[in-house]
């Protein structure tokens, strides 16, 4: 890595090493992937890079006009295969639609390929939603889509030439998380004074999740890893907006000028998901920095019992799923 490069990728941009998904990811035909968030953003390019690939792609999204219009740009994209991309309703903050859309995938498919937990929002202003701080929801709604969808992914993982994947957009601002406790609902629903420091909870979340799931399939062929995928201009910024008024707007015109475009963002998540790499080189439970390098994270993010106890609160919170939508 050059000197430049190595500044850059400490400050959360591109370390300029060249990946392109049009040459690293192979013929996909065949393989179906859910990305979430695949409406806007880096999700957008990720669903449309697979879908080029001849993936089969649910965009997984709370708005259906959003997500229609998306499927709408990437088949102009890449025309010819309008069957290979497909709305599936889902709201990270209702437990509900996540247990409906794995559903839906399971009764429609005989295979699961790659799923990529995408969706996010950053910086909101405090707010509990369905009983759960808004930001944490980046972890739980995806935890609560994922869990049921293991029986399909195992099952696809054992078919010849499967390179099952499970990716985890988190961000390096789980660096800017407080002292993790994961012990109840209460815990995680605090203030913490910063919208930034609930971000960091929520993606220091993101990290663990995808470390205890891949300590579950240990012994699968499945690939499961994390990233925080640079520093892109996109729709993320609305939370600061919300949060600062014109500061945000402020912080939301510098992205425009000084961020990764959103093509350069997807790299990272595009390679964990779909790059024959991953499986050579056996990466599993590993945190990745654009482009497509391991990394090292946080110290928190490295601990594994802090990873079991976000686990057993998720799956406590699932079972409280009627619970959480009345609260
Ligand atoms: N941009 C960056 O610099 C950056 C840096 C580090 C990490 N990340 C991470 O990258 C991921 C993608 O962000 P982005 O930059 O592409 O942002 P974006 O353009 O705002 O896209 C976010 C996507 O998430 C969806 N979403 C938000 N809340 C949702 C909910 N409750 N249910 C379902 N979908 C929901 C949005 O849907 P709507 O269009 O309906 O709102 C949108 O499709 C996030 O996890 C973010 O934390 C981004």
């Amino acid at each position: 890595m050059t000197l430049l490069g190595s500044i850059a990728s400490k400050a959360g941009f591109s370390n300029g090493r060249a990946w392109d998904p049009s040459t690293g990811i192979p013929d996909l035909t065949g393989k179906v992937a859910i990305v979430t968030g695949g409406n806007d953003g880096i999700g957008f390019i990720t669903a449309r890079e697979l879908h080029k690939k001849g993936c089969k792609v649910y965009l997984a999204c709370r708005n259906e006009e959003k997500a229609q219009d998306a499927i709408k740009r990437i088949n102009e994209a890449s025309p010819g295969k309008p069957e290979g991309l497909v709305f599936l309703p889902f709201d990270l903050t209702e437990l509900k639609s996540a247990e409906k859309a794995a559903k839906t995938v399971q009764e429609k498919e005989q295979r699961l390929d790659i799923i990529v937990c995408n969706a996010g929002i950053m910086a909101w202003p405090y707010e509990l939603k369905n009983g759960v701080e808004c930001q944490f929801w980046n972890h739980l709604g995806h935890f609560a889509l994922v869990k049921p969808l293991l029986p399909l992914l195992i099952k696809t993982s054992k078919e010849p030439g499967a390179q099952v994947r499970v990716v985890s957009v988190s961000s390096m601002g789980h660096k800017f998380a407080p002292k993790p406790d994961f012990s109840s609902l209460d815990a995680v629903n605090q203030n913490f004074g910063s919208t930034w420091t609930r971000y960091g909870q929520s993606k220091l979340a993101n990290i663990l999740f995808a470390t205890a799931l891949q300590e579950r399939l240990k012994d699968e062929n499945i690939h499961v890893n994390s990233l925080h995928p640079g520093n892109i201009h996109t729709s993320l910024t609305r939370g600061p907006v919300a949060s600062y008024g014109f500061f945000g707007k402020l912080m939301q015109s510098i992205s425009s000028y000084a961020a990764m475009t959103p093509f350069e963002g997807a790299k990272t998540q595009l390679y964990l998901a779909a790059s024959p790499e991953v499986s050579e080189k056996d990466y599993r439970g590993k945190y990745f920095v654009p482009v497509a390098t391991p990394a090292t994270p946080s110290a928190y993010a490295q601990d594994r019992e802090l990873a079991e106890q976000l686990w057993k609160l998720s799956e406590e919170a699932i079972k409280k799923a009627d619970q959480l939508a009345s609260a």
